[in-house]
């Protein structure tokens, strides 16, 4: 493994960011967002880069982001869930460190991105049934990408961060679990 980094990727509304963010707090780690870094990169949200230059345009530059990130240690990166899409992108994501992989319930996700209408691709006449094709196109991609799975439905963010501590104090041979 290249670099002690954590990363996590999973479907929109997985808890990415939130789990993400607890994660940096408890290891004293640098919280890194490829979408947030997009944004103040292209100087728009996200909504807008698709509108304007495309999904493919914004998938360039999730390889653009995650390539500035090799070499760089002690980061908590969470991805967009469109990530795993590429091939190139998931090999990058294994050099930057230990790939996480965040699942929850078909129903769960349709619940917590109701509360968010920002995401492009589930601005659809009916996003419950868009999510159920693009879990069913994407689930092998993320169990591919991912070393290790936590199944975010019944747990809290707290308790999801704790499992990914657990493991990943394992994986670095870390001698207490932070
Ligand atoms: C996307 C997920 C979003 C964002 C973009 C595309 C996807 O990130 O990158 O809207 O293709 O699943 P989150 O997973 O953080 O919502």
């Amino acid at each position: 493994m290249v670099s002690n980094n954590i990363v996590l990727v999973g479907f929109m509304g997985s808890g990415k960011s939130s789990i993400g963010r607890i994660l940096a707090r408890r290891l004293g780690y640098r919280f890194v967002d490829t979408d947030r870094k997009i944004i103040e990169r292209e100087g728009m949200e996200i909504s807008e880069i698709f509108a304007l230059h495309g999904e493919d345009y914004f998938r360039e530059r999730e390889t653009d982001v995650l390539r500035t990130l090799l070499g760089r240690d002690q980061c908590v990166i969470a991805t967009g869930g469109g990530i795993v899409l590429r091939e190139h992108n998931r090999s990058l994501l294994r050099e930057l460190g230990f790939v996480v992989g965040l699942t929850a319930d078909q129903e769960v996700i349709f619940e917590r991105v109701s509360r968010n209408t920002t995401r492009p691709l589930l601005k659809t006449p009916n996003p419950r049934q868009t999510i159920q094709e693009m879990l069913a196109a994407r689930g092998a991609l993320y169990a591919a990408a991912a070393q290790f799975t936590v199944d975010t439905s019944l747990l809290t963010h707290d308790e999801v961060a704790e499992c990914i501590l657990t493991q990943a104090s394992q994986v670095f041979s870390w001698p207490n679990t932070p």
